[in-house]
């Protein structure tokens, strides 16, 4: 489990409606929590009625409050005393009902009077049967609501569990936390573009047959995500791997390094920042075989490589280049290597580490060098590598 996780010292009031997709609060419940997040459950009387309060009570490990004259709170303030520790009140899912008695501001539950007597932002997850949520009283209720700053997180389109099909469905609950989660991640990239390459790149020999690397692409999605978190716009140049887009970034899927290139340069001018995470091959098959290359009967097969561009070096050497930062993966001399290849490559920023480290596993040990020297970070969970990664590059461009 990550030391410092998204959600430390985050508390959260999670307030769960009257909606079939109360089973769903469940889930996430469980991912805020995992996240480090401090929870606490409000139901309505009427979210009691599809899940029961003791399956929240035992995922969080406190006490449910559903009713306004709640004696366990003493002077039964629960409306004041549980949204002044609450850094955000989250309702998910939010029912027609609960929206139209926030957007008028009524309070007659401890949920709706919670969410009017609150001293933190407000966060609903609509969930409905598509004409309740297409009737012009629920629209005019959102609109309401996010005039009056309430930030509505969904609903999404799919298949409805009365058996329609449309708007209305709860987003899905690990959509919901990333969405908390960008909501409290500090906004260090904002307005940014950045574009960053990951994964590695795969050079054919024949239809069935390539060259290709270990890289998994997971510092990649990392940094990715990390970026959008801190308010950029992410666009995302993957080589072949078996991750899925991290939400709200733009992914473009490649597999060769020629493929690669060709989508930077395509999008580079447009870009701040460049982020070169990719494992890109140094050489690819001269030629590549239109048919499957049959065991040869005598002798080996003779396979000729040619140099693939350089994709970080040729955007530093840009007229007005973005911001670049490199990775370097090295087996031995970590240090040594990665100094010259910043040099080499002329970018502000390299990211040193070990592939015995990097590659596959969880967690990733790194260095980054710049102009002021080198900074060893700690070994953390690759997302928490990305944070820091972020955070750096934020403050040299501050400085720039
Ligand atoms: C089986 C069933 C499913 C319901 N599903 C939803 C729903 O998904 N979304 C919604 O807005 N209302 C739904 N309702 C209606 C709400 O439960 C009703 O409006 C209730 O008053 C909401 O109370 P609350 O907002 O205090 O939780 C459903 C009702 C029933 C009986």
């Amino acid at each position: 489990m990550e030391i410092n996780m998204e959600l430390t010292d985050k508390h959260i009031v999670l307030g769960v409606t009257g909606g079939v997709a109360a089973y769903k609060a469940a889930t996430l419940l469980r991912r805020l929590i995992g996240a480090g997040g401090e929870v606490q459950v409000v139901m309505t009387a009427a979210a009691t009625r599809f899940v029961t309060p003791v399956t929240f009570q035992a995922l969080s490990g406190k006490p449910v409050f559903v009713d306004m004259w709640d004696d366990r709170i003493v002077d039964n303030m629960a409306h004041i005393e549980l949204s002044r520790r609450a850094d955000a009140i989250l309702v998910a899912p939010a029912t027609a009902d609960f929206l139209a008695k926030t957007a008028q501001g009524q309070a007659d539950d401890l949920l709706s009077t919670l969410a009017l007597a609150r001293n933190c932002p407000l966060l609903v997850a609509p969930a409905m049967n598509r004409q309740m949520w297409e009737n012009p009283a629920t629209r005019r209720n959102v609109e309401l609501l996010r005039r009056d700053g309430v930030i509505c997180l969904g609903p999404d389109a799919g298949a409805q569990a009365c058996g329609e099909e449309g708007d209305g469905r709860m987003r899905e609950p690990e959509a919901l936390l990333e969405s908390i989660i960008d909501f409290f991640a500090p906004k260090l990239l904002a307005g940014k573009k950045l574009l960053l390459t990951a994964g590695p790149t795969f050079e054919a020999i024949d239809p069935v047959r390539g060259i290709t690397n270990l890289s998994s692409g997971h510092m990649g999605y990392a940094v990715a995500r990390a970026a959008r978190q801190a308010g950029a716009e992410v666009t995302l140049i993957s080589g072949p791997v078996a991750l899925s887009a991290p939400q709200d970034v733009t992914r473009v899927s490649v597999q060769s390094a020629l493929e690669m290139h060709a989508e930077v340069m395509r999008r580079v001018t447009d870009a701040d920042i460049f982020v070169a995470v990719a494992a890109v091959a140094d050489y690819r098959v001269e030629r590549i075989s239109p048919q499957k290359l049959k065991k040869a009967t005598g002798g080996l097969p003779e396979i000729h490589f040619v140099e693939n561009p350089d994709i970080l070096a040729e955007v530093a050497a840009l007229p007005n280049p973005p911001f670049c930062v490199g990775f370097a993966a090295e087996s031995e001399h970590l240090e040594t290597y990665a100094r010259q290849k910043r040099a080499r490559k002329n970018i502000p920023l390299i990211v040193g580490n070990l592939i015995q480290e990097a590659f596959g596993g969880a967690d990733n040990r790194v260095i980054l060098f710049d102009d002021a020297g080198s900074h060893p970070l700690l070994v953390a969970s690759k997302n928490q590598i990305a944070r820091q990664l972020i955070e750096h590059i934020a403050s040299l461009m501050e400085k720039k």
